[in-house]
């Protein structure tokens, strides 16, 4: 018979405890090196989720009325001559990092965020919110912000391969278009609305249907001839939240600093795939 003696029983259960306590020092060291980023880039659409709030959720309204739908139908000639001009114009847009201090009209602002605002949306539930910041404190409190952030993303959180695909780019954490431009918009993901009562009202695909409203918005700057950068500042949402003081079930998704190109701006010189590269026809 083989027995264990009080003491070297404890001596095994100290051996396993500093077993477990060194795999949970590691994980949390690893953690440290590598913070979380997939939090900001999670769809948090989730229909889990949707049941589990069922009982928070206010019944839907079901009559609305349906209405006749007006068409505007153009001539073959004039679709092929509207498409063609149309992706000739989009054709044109490039991302600018450099960008003039110079003010843009605020009509302008207000017409493409109302472009924006036609987007469809899951359920027609409107899910975004379009803060506008002029005032030029609060853009360098943001600019801020977003460069701590940015060196941390560059430095630890992106990784080696992340870092040298943007190589070709000539980005880094800093960001001199946030004091220049004379208008960013910060677009906010609402991931739930509220009702008329104050209950939870559930945004489905809320980051779909932004996603498209803010390519819309893109599209309608190009249209009006101002410029931006499509950019989607990591690990920097709570804090910009926060700043602009929007409740918490809104989530940045985007921020587009907005105005016409510097004189010495430059792009890296890219070529588009072609359409037989992008378009399958079955
Ligand atoms: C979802 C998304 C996130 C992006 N994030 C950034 C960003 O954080 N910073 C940046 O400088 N550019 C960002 N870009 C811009 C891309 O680098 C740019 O679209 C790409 O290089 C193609 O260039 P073009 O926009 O001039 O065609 C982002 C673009 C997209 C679609």
């Amino acid at each position: 018979m083989f027995f264990l003696s009080p003491g070297l029983v404890a001596v095994i259960c100290a051996f396993i405890l500093w077993i477990f306590d060194r795999k949970r020092r590691e994980t949390q060291a690893r953690a440290e090196a590598r913070p979380r980023v997939e939090e900001d880039l999670k769809d948090s659409t989730d229909l889990q989720q949707v049941e589990e709030d069922a009982d928070d959720v206010e019944e839907p309204e079901e009559n609305v009325e349906h209405i006749p739908f007006i068409h505007t139908r153009y001539s073959e000639k004039e679709m092929v001559k509207r498409s063609q001009e149309f992706y000739e114009l989009l054709n044109k847009r490039r991302s600018i990092r450099f960008i003039s201090n110079e003010q843009v009209p605020m009509e302008v602002i207000d017409n493409v965020i109302k472009a924006a605002g036609t987007a469809p949306s899951g359920a027609h539930t409107e899910p975004w919110t379009f803060v506008v910041v002029k005032d030029p404190a609060v853009k360098h409190q943001i600019r801020e912000v977003i460069e701590e952030e940015e060196e941390i993303n560059y430095m630890r959180r992106m990784g080696h391969r992340w870092v040298a695909d943007l190589r070709k780019l000539r980005t880094n954490w800093i960001k001199d278009y946030l004091d220049d431009a004379p208008v960013l918009i910060l677009i906010f993901k609402q991931v739930h609305g509220f009702t008329a009562k104050g209950k939870k009202k559930v945004h489905y695909y809320n980051e779909i249907s932004v996603s498209i409203a803010c390519g819309i918005l893109l599209a309608a700057l190009q249209n009006a001839g101002l410029v931006t950068v499509t950019t989607t500042p990591l690990n920097c949402g709570p804090r910009l939240r926060a700043l602009l003081g929007r409740p918490a079930h809104e989530k940045l998704l985007m921020l587009l600093p907005v105005g016409y190109p510097s004189k010495e701006a430059t792009v890296p010189h890219f070529t588009r795939k072609s359409l037989d590269q992008i378009m399958v026809t079955v």
